[in-house]
């Protein structure tokens, strides 16, 4: 057991408990935001005269060695520690002597753990940023490649109007546009230094705060001490926008599981990312996307876990918020390799273009298409939609889709069906026609990918 404190205790500190209060075996993941943190201290308590010149150079060198050695495996995290803190600090006065226990001058593990926390998130954020936009890259290749490749567009899981596979996959696009401006948010939000607040009421030593701050990369310190040590508010709205990723991965998930099922066959996902059954040699499974789908539940109860534990801390810091750390830890972790696994199934996966369109040509989904012939003929929309569900009718009765129809037979149902309906009913005229911003039509899509390309330049 190696711990900070102890002066004003007589006894030990019970294994299991000392155990059960340890946050080493997880928060050893912040030691590089930890030294950085420390190494930024220093340098700030010598330009305030708070250390000497050789005192700080002593620490900085110290915890730079530190650094090197734990990224070249000479020296490992010992878990006799308390925590990452209490390892660093440790070491460095084990290697420095005296000069390493005046880091700690003017700060507290309050303050230093809020610190390591925002500067781990800050760079996770931008990890996850670049799979997000990774993702995009992958989303547009498919989207120029499917202009023209049409397929039914759903309301209900009913077929309802055609669409391309480059407008389907553009709503995926548009998704992890704004997965990335939240990210970017959370980040601009986050993005003030809570180290000077010490334990919750700042400190009598004269700290610079706003020159660490500025050290670490930060808009500016942070404005209230008690606040700085007990929010938690950014690791809540980064899990919150972990979830919504997760949510945008798990209903593509489930789509590409409809698409590989034996009654759609939209889609062959590559064998080198589906599986097969013991037993059922036939099988090819889509289990990627079911992982992901079911990891989405995970993540989701991180944030309700994180929003709990929140909910009747006082002011200012409790150690219940130590518990802010494995749940965001997992939720990174997971989104990370979900993103990543999914974003390559996608780019392998091969889209059966005739199936697509087929399905769409079966499913009368120019059912509105053909109405609309009939009110550009004069026939007002509600007698229209009347007629063309007799249509529809017809059609089921025999077995056939409304342009396999011979004019005759349409004719049996309105005489104002000409030769030129084969042509307005077809799959390329009813998606051509569709030309207002966002829709699938070839010309205005190619406007939004124009804006897509700029988009992922910038
Ligand atoms: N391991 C602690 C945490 O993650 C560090 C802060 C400890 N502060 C304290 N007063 N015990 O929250």
């Amino acid at each position: 057991m190696a711990q900070l404190w102890g002066g004003r205790f007589t006894k030990e500190t019970d294994k299991d408990v000392y155990l059960f209060n340890a946050s080493i075996s997880y928060d050893k993941r912040l030691y590089q935001q930890d030294i950085e943190g420390s190494i930024a201290h220093a340098i700030m308590l010598e330009k305030q005269g708070i250390l000497t010149l050789e005192e700080k150079d002593e620490i900085v060198k110290g915890l730079s060695t530190i650094r090197k050695r734990l990224e070249e495996g000479s020296l490992t995290i010992s878990e006799e520690y308390e925590d990452i803190h209490s390892f660093v600090e440790a070491t460095l006065t084990g290697m420095i002597g005296d000069a390493g226990k005046k880091l700690h001058t003017g700060r507290s593990r309050n303050d230093q753990v809020a610190l390591d926390m925002k500067m781990y998130v800050r760079s996770e954020i931008i990890n996850i940023d670049e799979e997000l936009k990774a993702f995009q890259v992958i989303l547009l290749r498919v989207m120029e490649e499917n202009l023209e490749t049409y397929m039914p567009g759903f309301t209900h899981l009913q077929k309802a109007q055609p669409v391309t596979l480059a407008h389907h996959m553009g709503a995926y696009f548009e998704m992890l546009r704004r997965d990335r401006s939240r990210l970017s948010d959370i980040y601009e939000r986050l993005n003030y230094c809570p180290l000077g607040a010490g334990a919750l009421a700042g400190t009598t030593y004269p700290l610079d705060r706003g020159y660490t701050a500025s050290m670490l990369g930060f808009e500016g310190p942070t404005l209230n001490s008690m606040d700085s040590v007990s929010d938690r508010d950014y690791v809540i709205e980064l899990l919150s926008a972990l979830s919504t990723i997760m949510m945008h991965l798990s209903r593509f998930s489930e789509e590409v599981i409809l698409w590989n099922s034996n009654e759609y066959g939209f889609v062959e996902i590559d064998d080198a990312f589906s599986t097969g059954s013991s037993i059922m040699p036939q099988k090819k499974n889509p289990d990627i996307a079911e992982l992901v789908r079911g990891k989405t539940g995970r993540v989701y109860g991180h944030l309700m876990a994180m929003l709990t534990t929140m909910k009747g801390l006082p002011l200012a810091y409790n150690k219940d918020m130590q518990e802010d750390k494995e749940g965001a830890f997992d939720a990174i972790d997971t989104v990370k390799e979900c993103l990543v696994m999914f974003m390559q199934m996608v780019d392998s996966m091969k889209f059966r273009k005739d199936v697509m369109a087929k399905s769409a040509m079966r499913g009368f989904t120019n059912a509105t298409d053909a109405a609309d012939y009939l009110v550009k003929h004069g026939v007002p929309f509600r007698d229209a939609h009347g007629i063309i569900g007799q249509l529809v009718l017809k059609c089921i009765e025999k077995d056939k889709s409304i342009e396999e129809l011979s004019l005759e037979e349409l004719k049996e149902i309105s005489d104002v069906f000409e030769a030129d309906i084969y042509d307005a009913v077809s799959l390329k005229t009813c998606v051509e026609r569709r030309l207002t911003t966002g829709a699938p039509g070839i010309s205005a899509m190619r406007g939004v990918l124009a804006e897509y390309r700029k988009y992922l330049k910038g």
